[in-house]
């Protein structure tokens, strides 16, 4: 059922984003400055996050209300590849096939973001890197894109700049790393453009810059009818 969307464009509503997976919202905060409204669902309470917020099992919010959402973002925990869930040896779900199929039967344009170590699992995902985005960390993540959207490789500038090891204080002129237990939570705020977070979700977000780039594009297409509005 695609027609509703299409009379919300008409009447001049912003265009509805859902924010599977949100955490305190590095996503969602790109997405609204990509003109997105953005709802995000978690299954914890993020008393921090920017905008309407549900808390429940994203999977079952997305095959129950997926269709409802012009474009859909998933972010699944990344922990069960990084190298920080190794070295603390926790266990997380794998949530990136079934997150996947459940995106499949809405019928709309999506993205699922993870880090590099769950690259295997992604299909022909594009790689961000900081600098494509004049921010002054690598952090790079992986986005594939499905639902009949598409998304550029941008060109990935030469890491020039040193980069402070994972958790060490970072000396000045290098590039810090926020993951794990790092140190230097105002530093990474301004780095990344997120000063509503605490040290839990800065160590989870996406820069909202990268969503910005991401969301603007999925405007574009859902606008010039490339993908199902
Ligand atoms: C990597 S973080 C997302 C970061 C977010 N995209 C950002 O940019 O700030 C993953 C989030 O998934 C949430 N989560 C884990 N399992 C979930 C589930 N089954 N349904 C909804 N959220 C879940 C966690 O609570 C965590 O906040």
């Amino acid at each position: 059922m695609t027609q509703p969307t299409g009379i919300r464009h008409r009447m001049g509503q912003l265009p509805r984003l859902l924010d599977l997976f949100c955490c305190q919202g590095g996503a969602g905060k790109g997405y609204a400055d990509a003109g997105f409204d953005v709802t995000g669902v978690d299954i914890a309470p993020q008393p921090r996050y920017p905008f309407r917020f549900v808390q429940a099992d994203a999977i079952a919010f997305v095959l129950e209300h997926g269709a409802e959402f012009d474009f859909i973002h998933a972010s699944p925990p990344c922990q069960h590849d990084s190298k920080c869930q190794r070295i603390q040896k926790r266990e997380h779900p794998d949530l990136i096939a079934s997150t996947r199929t459940a995106l499949e039967t809405t019928g709309r344009p999506w993205v699922i973001e993870n880090v590099g170590d769950a690259v295997p699992k992604l299909r022909d995902p594009v790689m961000l890197c900081g600098p494509m985005f004049g921010l002054a960390t690598y952090r790079h993540r992986f986005l594939e894109a499905g639902g009949g959207f598409t998304l550029p490789q941008p060109y990935h500038p030469q890491h020039t700049v040193p980069q402070a090891k994972m958790g060490r204080p970072i000396p000045p002129g290098w590039y810090g790393q926020f993951v794990g237990n790092f140190s230097g939570a105002d530093h990474a705020r301004q780095v990344m453009g997120v000063p509503w977070m605490n040290r839990d979700g800065i160590r989870e977000c996406i820069p909202p810059a990268y969503a910005r780039w991401t969301g603007t594009h999925a405007r574009y297409s859902l606008q010039a009818g490339a993908v199902a509005a």
